[in-house]
């Protein structure tokens, strides 16, 4: 079993990347090989800020590590320190066809309006997507429920690859998707967008950075309606911010929805909040703490990430000189 996943370092780590993904990742140190990456280059497909690119990389280190990921049990990488992920992704652009790339729904949504005007990388983005994990001959691939259509593209880029070519070299990853009632962890502020980095709003997520009081005052105005809760968690279904924060807090207690609903049945959002609050803080806290020490040393940081670099180099070099291979290169 190989584990490979990457997080994208245009901002601080959130609350929904913390429990649909990272303690995730976390958990699977000790039942796999783990290969974790900062995707840099993926950060490349929209704005850049080349002032902060490099020191969001190793920001996103700390706050990984800060979450449990062990350097010395992952290999701990940036995507452009292994030219293996661009150099396979180019071989694999000339494999994915233009219809697929089109029924991405994550380009239409990062695109919005302006889909003449997006960049050309955030169109062929997941076929880099897919090389990150092909170049590993990763298994498992542990990602949101955001990430599935992108996983299942890998595997059709895979199949067409190994067929064209009539060759067994890429293992067809499997979306491992999991997560529970975290899989799609929503905004604070809308029900119906996922919490993301890349939203404008501060209020819509919370950070591992925020501070106690932030974290309180954010979950205090979160959206949600006048209603009690009820007892059957089948009725949170049309109410988005309602499902959203009971999900939360399962994800961060272990719960299932309907015990966190057992406790609150016929409470209104003023009790909950307040405790969902504390849930958060609780688990926040600690590794707020450690994120701060971390950052102070970024030699280590950058030692880390190179000594992980290079193992990774090593593990890709092989699957990268067979595709060249299987295309007569
Ligand atoms: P973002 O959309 O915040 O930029 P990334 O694209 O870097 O996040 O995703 C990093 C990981 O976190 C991926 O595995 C992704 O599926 C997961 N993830 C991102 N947002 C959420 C969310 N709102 N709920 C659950 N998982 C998420
Ligand atoms: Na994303």
């Amino acid at each position: 079993m190989r584990v490979v996943s990457g997080i994208q370092p245009t901002g601080g780590l959130h609350l929904g990347n913390l429990l649909g993904a990272i303690l995730r990742w976390v958990r699977m140190q000790d039942e796999a090989e783990c290969l974790f990456f900062l995707a840099d280059l993926h950060a490349l497909t929209i704005d850049v800020d080349p002032a902060k690119l490099r020191a969001n990389v190793r920001e996103m280190a700390a706050a990984l590590i800060a979450s449990g990921i062990d350097p010395a049990k992952s290999t701990l990488f940036a995507q452009s320190a292994v030219p293996a992920h661009p150099e396979l992704a180019w071989i694999l652009n000339c494999t994915a066809r233009m219809g697929w790339l089109n029924r991405m729904t994550q380009f239409k949504e990062k695109s919005g309006k302006s889909r003449e005007g997006a960049s050309v990388g955030l169109f062929t983005y997941p076929v880099l997507q897919a090389a990150d994990v092909l170049v590993y001959q990763a298994t498992h691939v542990p990602v949101g429920e955001d990430q599935k259509q992108h996983i299942e593209l890998a595997r059709d880029i895979a199949l067409k690859f190994n067929n064209d070519f009539d060759v067994e070299l890429f293992i067809p990853p499997e979306p491992f998707i999991g997560g529970g009632t975290a899989a799609r962890v929503m905004s604070l502020r809308d029900g119906s967008a996922k919490m993301s980095k890349s939203d404008p709003s501060e209020q819509s997520r919370i950070h591992l950075t925020d501070s106690d009081d932030e974290i309180a005052q954010k979950i205090r105005k979160a959206k949600t309606d006048p209603e009690p809760l009820p007892e059957d968690p089948d009725q949170l279904e049309q109410r988005p911010e309602a499902k959203n924060l009971v999900g939360i807090m399962a994800a961060m207690t272990g719960e299932t929805p309907a015990a966190v609903l057992q406790r609150f049945t016929g409470q209104g959002f003023g009790m909950f909040k307040p405790a969902l609050a504390d849930a958060t803080i609780a688990l926040l806290e600690p590794l707020r703490k450690r994120l701060i020490e971390l950052r102070q040393d970024e030699a280590a940081l950058d030692a880390i990430l190179a000594a992980g670099a290079e193992k990774a180099s090593a593990l890709a070099a092989p699957t990268l000189a067979e595709a060249y291979r299987a295309v007569g290169l």
